[in-house]
């Protein structure tokens, strides 16, 4: 029997990246889902998932949107009993070049997007008085990171908001909880398309020495979407190959020999070369 036998599940961002690792990993489990994302690739998933899954074309910053969510779920399934507010968007820019629109943009699709998700599909779930909600926030919600103004903020909201949900739902049989990936090779953790070996040298810093892999993310939120899960409520997982354990200290030891932080460490020249390659391809 299948971890999430009977269980029907919602999946935003679900066309690529972790999210279709995660659409993937559920059905295997038993679940049935909808997979709501902006990307007409959802299409294509749901249809290699035969009867186990549909498509939702769907902008999670918009409300209307989250109802036709909601309503094509109980519609196919019927109420869902998993939420995964997995969808997100990311731009680097520190504060100094971070426009107030793009600030706002980012807030509106991370966090207030995930805030919509819990309003609507966390409303229905304490109607039917059980639910599990997994939060998709980052290493970057726990943390600060240079470049990541906008990001970071909506990741430490996501983070924030699953605590509060947490309290509001859980003594109506809905479980919160957050996860928080570090470097995942997706198209957001590599959007220059470099070789695993390449962004690998990157990680340097990073006890597991290596880039996440979508399904090692996917493989957290199917533990804490499970009835496993039942008495974690409010909780933050850290699947970050760890990450957020602590930065090397190289006067000491115990440090990798050639830890240095990832920087410099690329063929192509360090971190920086990401910020580079990436206004090379916008032009700016
Ligand atoms: N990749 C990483 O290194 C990393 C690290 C930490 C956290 N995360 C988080 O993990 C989650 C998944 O990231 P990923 O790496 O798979 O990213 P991705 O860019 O590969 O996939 C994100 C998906 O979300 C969808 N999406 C974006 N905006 C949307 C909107 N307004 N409405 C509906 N769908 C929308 C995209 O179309 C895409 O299919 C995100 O929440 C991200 O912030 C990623």
């Amino acid at each position: 029997m299948g971890r999430l036998e009977n269980k029907i599940a919602i999946v935003t961002g679900g066309a690529r990246g972790m999210g279709e690792a995660t659409v993937r990993k559920f059905v295997e489990e038993g679940a049935r889902i909808v997979i709501a994302d902006l990307l007409a690739e959802g299409h294509d998933l749901a249809r290699e998932m035969g009867d186990r899954a549909i498509f939702q074309r769907a902008d999670i910053s918009m409300e209307e949107d989250w109802c036709t969510i909601l309503a094509a779920c109980e519609h196919a399934f019927g109420t869902p009993d998993i939420l995964v507010n997995n969808a997100a968007m990311q731009r680097f820019r520190s504060i100094l070049e971070c426009e107030v629109d793009h600030f706002r943009q980012v807030l509106d699709v991370n966090l207030v997007g995930t805030f919509i998700g819990l309003k609507v599909v966390g409303a229905a779930m304490v109607r039917a008085g059980s639910g599990s909600i997994v939060n998709i926030s980052s290493v970057d919600g726990m943390r600060g990171a240079n470049g990541y103004a906008a990001y970071s903020s909506s990741k430490w909201g996501v983070r924030g908001l699953t605590k509060v949900a947490a309290l509001e739902f859980g003594p109506r049989g809905v479980r919160v909880n957050s996860v928080h990936p570090g470097g995942v090779y997706t198209a957001m953790g590599n959007p220059v398309d470099a070789p695993v070996e390449d962004i690998n040298k990157g990680y340097g810093a990073v006890p597991a020495q290596r880039v996440g892999q979508a399904h090692e993310i996917a493989a957290a939120s199917l533990f804490l979407a499970s009835d496993e899960a039942s008495y974690i409520m409010g909780a933050e997982l850290s699947v970050d190959g760890g990450w957020n354990a602590g930065i090397y200290n190289m006067m000491l030891s115990g440090a990798p020999d050639d830890a240095d932080y990832g920087s410099r460490r690329t063929t192509h020249g360090g971190n920086a070369f990401l910020d580079d390659a990436l206004r090379a391809k916008s032009g700016n």
